[in-house]
Formats: C-alpha cells, structure tokens, sequence
C-alpha cells in the first residue's frame, strides 16, 4: 500500500507551493502581528504581492494536475481516516484558492509584480475593498491552521511508521 508514490510533477508542484505559501503564511503575519519597520514592512509587503501573484498560475496547474492525475493509493485503510484526509488536502486546495482571490480583489492600487509588469486593481469600492481584506485574513488564518493541521499529521504518520513522506519525495 506504500509503494505508490506522488509523481515528480505533483511532488514539484507540492514542495515550491508549500515554500511559497509558508513563506507569505509566516512572513505576513510576523508584519501584521508585531512592530515591523515600515520600509521593512513594505519590503514584505512587496515582496509577498509579487511572489504570490506569480503563484496563482502554478496554483492553477497544480490543481489541474490534481484533477487529471492519478495519486497514490490511501494511507488510510478505514473510510473514516481515508476521509478526513481527503477532506483536509480538498479544504487545502480551496481555501489557499480564496485566499489568492481575495488578495487580488483587496488590492486598492496596482498589482507591481517585482518592478516587472503591473495589473490594474479589479475594484474600487471601498465597501468591497474592506471586505475582500476582512476575508484575505480570515482565509489565511484558516489557511496557517490547516497547514499546521497537515505538518502535525505527517509527523504523526510518520512516528506511527507510516512513511507518508516518502510519498511525497522524488
Ligand atoms: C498563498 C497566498 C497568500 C498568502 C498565504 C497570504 C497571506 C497573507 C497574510 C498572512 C497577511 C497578513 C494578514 C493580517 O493582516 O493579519 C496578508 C496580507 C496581505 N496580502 Fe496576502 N497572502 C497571499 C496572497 C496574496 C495575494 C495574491 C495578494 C494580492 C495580489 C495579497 C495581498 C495582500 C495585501 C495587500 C496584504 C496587506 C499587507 C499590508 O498590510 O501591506 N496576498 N497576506
Ligand atoms: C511544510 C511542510 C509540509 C510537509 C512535510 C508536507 C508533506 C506532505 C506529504 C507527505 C503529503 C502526501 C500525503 C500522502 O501520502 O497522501 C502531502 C500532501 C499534500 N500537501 Fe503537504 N506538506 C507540507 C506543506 C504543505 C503546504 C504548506 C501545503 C499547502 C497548503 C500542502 C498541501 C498539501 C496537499 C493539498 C496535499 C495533497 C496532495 C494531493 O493529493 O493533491 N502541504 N504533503
């Protein structure tokens, strides 16, 4: 049951979007929550539109891949395990979704994406400004919860001797 594993292109996909979100989860929080220097907060700031604008369409290929791939056979031999995993991997793919929407719908200004190229802002209602950002940070919450939720089941497969991780390596 543990020999199927993840293709290289799932594997790939899988291990630049944990960087990538990780990194904007940690990163944006650390600014929101504590006493950041403004020119460093904007730093992040820019840094974070930038890289996770450019994520949207990796984001977009991975689910495809999800979709038309096949993937590894269940770790779980019980249905209730096999679907609380599969519930939490869905709610990953659909909440890192809403959080990548409501980020663009939030922006007031324009999208610069590394000094690169820029988007136009989508909206300019203020009301709808404020809401799509109460959501950005709703949906991160839940997305930094659900991260923690899957590293914790991981860890806990792995202690119990079921090489999850494996998996999901080259
Ligand atoms: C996986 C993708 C993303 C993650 C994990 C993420 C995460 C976060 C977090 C944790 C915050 C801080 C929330 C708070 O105030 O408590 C934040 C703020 C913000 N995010 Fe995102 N975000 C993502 C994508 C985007 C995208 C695509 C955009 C726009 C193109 C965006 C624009 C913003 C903006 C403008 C802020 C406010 C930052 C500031 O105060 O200057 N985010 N994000
Ligand atoms: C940072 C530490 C992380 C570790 C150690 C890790 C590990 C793994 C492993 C071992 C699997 C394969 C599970 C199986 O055998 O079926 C997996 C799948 C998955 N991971 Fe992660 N992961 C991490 C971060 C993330 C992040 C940040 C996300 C994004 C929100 C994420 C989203 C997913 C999803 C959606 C799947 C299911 C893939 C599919 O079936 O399409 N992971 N992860």
């Amino acid at each position: 049951m543990h020999e199927h594993k993840y293709c290289w292109q799932q594997v790939l996909l899988h291990w630049v979007s944990a960087v990538v979100i990780v990194w904007a989860l940690v990163s944006g929080f650390y600014v929101a929550i504590f006493d950041v220097e403004p020119n460093t907060a904007s730093l992040i700031g820019f840094v974070n539109v930038s890289l996770t604008t450019l994520f949207i369409p990796l984001f977009l290929v991975r689910w495809l891949v999800r979709l038309f791939k096949p993937r590894p056979g269940a770790v779980h031999d019980d249905p209730a395990g096999q679907l609380i995993a599969h519930l939490v991997h869905e709610g990953l793919y659909w909440v890192t979704a809403v959080v990548l929407l409501s980020g663009v719908l939030m922006m007031d200004g324009p999208i610069d994406v590394f000094g690169w190229f820029t988007l136009a802002p989508l909206l300019s209602d203020w009301f709808w400004l404020a809401a799509w950002s109460k959501l950005h940070i709703v949906a991160s919450s839940l997305l930094a919860l659900g991260v923690l939720l899957h590293v914790g089941a991981v860890v806990f497969h792995e202690l119990s001797g079921r090489r999850v991780l494996r998996r999901m390596l080259p």
